[in-house]
């Protein structure tokens, strides 16, 4: 009844030029990854939309930006809308992941304003949360968890919005240290948070993907995607090697 998606987020790595040969060697590789059961995706700079997207499309990749602006346009320096992401190509935007919450103080109201201007550029926000260490190990990462998700969520009123919405579980401790939660922790979480969207709207809790992110690779993605509620994975650093990924997206479709 959900789709899988598994997402690569590339952060800050890779030239605009440099995309477009990786995507041109995983098109070709990917002819021969059957993947119909699953969505494919990938989160990229924005500048490497433009180019992106004409391969993109009819490789049946969808394409993400990384952040948007909480503004839909007006005099915000450096900042680039959700407009200007989905006119580039993009059709998902990652939103409040753990790095932007630190490097750039995003507060869960900042968050919150996100996911809605996302929304009101017809993107699909993945929006993401997860506990740092000290959290976990205190007995509070689910408190946390679930109040970063009810925040984001305070900005989605319409039902169509939130049925739109993706969640991506990310333990902040599991982020780029090749330390993954293990597949029973994800499940635990993402159960949960499948509770507080049932508490939230109760009709479209079901609806929802949840994804996991935090070093999944190759030899984990099988475990972790087996999961009731795992519904695919966001994938950094594995998500830059085109064996890497395409392993993952097989991964998806064995347990689609
Ligand atoms: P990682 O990153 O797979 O490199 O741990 C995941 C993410 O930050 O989305």
């Amino acid at each position: 009844m959900r789709t899988p998606l598994i997402a690569g987020n590339w952060k800050l790595h890779k030239t605009p030029r440099e995309a477009v040969a990786w995507f041109t060697d995983f098109r070709a590789a990917l002819a021969d990854h059957p993947h119909d059961r699953i969505e494919v995706a990938l989160g990229v700079p924005a500048t490497h939309l433009p180019g992106l997207a004409p391969l993109a499309g009819p490789a049946g990749v969808a394409l993400a930006g990384q952040d948007l602006s909480r503004h839909d346009d007006g005099a915000h320096t450096g900042e680039i809308a959700g407009a200007m992401l989905a006119d580039a190509g993009a059709t998902y935007v990652i939103v409040g992941h753990s790095e932007r919450r630190a490097d750039h103080a995003e507060t869960d109201a900042v968050v919150r304003d996100k996911v809605a201007a996302a929304r009101r550029a017809g993107l699909t926000p993945i929006l993401c949360i997860g506990e740092v260490e000290a959290e976990r190990d205190a007995g509070r990462a689910e408190a946390v968890v679930l109040d970063q998700l009810r925040a984001a969520l305070d900005g989605l009123e319409a039902d169509a919005d939130c049925a739109a919405l993706v969640v991506a579980y990310e333990p902040v401790w599991a982020i780029g240290t090749g330390r993954t939660a293990t597949a029973d922790d994800a499940q635990t979480m993402s159960a949960a948070i499948r509770g507080a969207l049932r508490e939230a709207r109760p009709a479209l809790a079901d609806d929802v993907r949840i994804l996991y992110g935090g070093s999944m690779k190759p030899a984990n993605a099988a475990e972790l995607l087996a999961q009731a509620d795992v519904d695919g994975g966001l994938i950094g650093g594995a998500s830059l090697d085109v064996d890497a990924l395409l392993a993952i997206v097989d991964a998806g479709q064995a347990a689609a």
